[in-house]
This record gives structure tokens, C-alpha cells and sequence, in this order.
């Protein structure tokens, strides 16, 4: 078991990012990771809002540091959890962009499209937004600040 099992991550899906949520479900599990499933739980159509938001307020109250949240494209759920304050997500379709997305933005949710990546590219994908730190002090830190200055616009 690795350090990074005891690192507590937030992870939730619509009806169409079931399968693939209860594949990064376990595969992450498996590589010791502490997973917390907020749902769905089934393919029962439903409002990816809703769970997006749920997840996304998680990360805000300090619950959880990082989530991972999956819908059809990763677009639906990406908009929502970008409108709550302290959160900034990113859509991710591949492993560079995951990496850019914490080093210099510091994202704190990463959004998957079950429909647009297998679940090979998504495991990697998800492992490396939680294994990559943010490039603190650095000029990116400046640009977040001025990211995160609009949640009070
Ligand atoms: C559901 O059909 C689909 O619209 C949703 O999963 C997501 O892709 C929205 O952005």
C-alpha cells in the first residue's frame, strides 16, 4: 500500500459515466487508493447537475482536496462544478492535459467523457491528476489567484 491510499478522493457519475465511474471504482481501489463514491449507482437516466454539484461541494467544504466526476463527455458535469466556488475543473481526454490541469491550474476536479475514452486511458488519466502537484509559488500561482479572485465577482 502506497502513500497515496490515504489520500481521500471524491468520485461520482451520471447515468452515462456509470460504467466507467464503477471501473475507476475499482481499479483505483485496487491500487490502494481511498475512493468515496457519492453515486450514481445504475444506468437509470438522470440530471448530471445534480451529482456534479454534489461532488463539486464536496471539494469545496474541504472535504476532499480532489474529485474525479464522469458524465457522457465530461462537459456537462465540468460547467456545473465550475460554478461552485473554490472549485476548478477540468475536462480530460488524455494524461498530459490531466497533468497541465493541476501543475499549472491547480485543478482541484477532473471531468471524464465515458464516451469519449476507454477505460484503460481513463485509469490513466485520473492517476496522474491525483499524483501530480500543483507548481506552487510559481508564476501559475499568480494566474489561480486571479482565477479564483472571480468566485467573488
Ligand atoms: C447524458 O445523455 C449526457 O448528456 C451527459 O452524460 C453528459 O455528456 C453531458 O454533458
Amino acid at each position: 500500500m502506497t502513500q497515496h491510499s490515504n489520500i481521500p478522493v471524491a468520485i461520482g457519475s451520471d447515468h452515462a459515466g456509470f460504467p466507467l465511474k464503477e471501473s475507476l471504482v475499482e481499479d483505483l481501489r485496487a491500487e490502494g487508493y481511498h475512493i468515496e463514491d457519492f453515486g450514481v449507482f445504475s444506468t437509470e437516466s438522470m440530471d448530471y447537475p445534480d451529482i456534479a454539484r454534489e461532488v463539486a461541494e464536496a471539494v469545496a467544504s474541504g472535504r476532499f482536496q480532489k474529485a474525479i466526476i464522469v458524465c457522457g463527455t465530461g462537459i456537462g458535469v465540468c460547467i456545473t462544478a465550475n460554478k461552485v466556488k473554490g472549485v476548478r475543473a477540468a475536462v480530460c481526454s488524455e494524461a498530459f492535459s490531466a497533468r497541465m490541469a493541476r501543475q499549472h491550474n491547480n485543478a482541484n476536479v477532473i471531468c471524464v467523457g465515458a464516451r469519449v475514452v476507454g477505460a484503460g486511458l481513463a485509469l490513466d488519466i485520473v492517476k496522474t491528476f491525483i499524483e501530480t502537484e500543483f507548481e506552487a509559488g510559481s508564476r501559475h500561482e499568480r494566474r489561480v489567484d486571479k482565477i479564483n479572485a472571480l468566485d467573488n465577482c
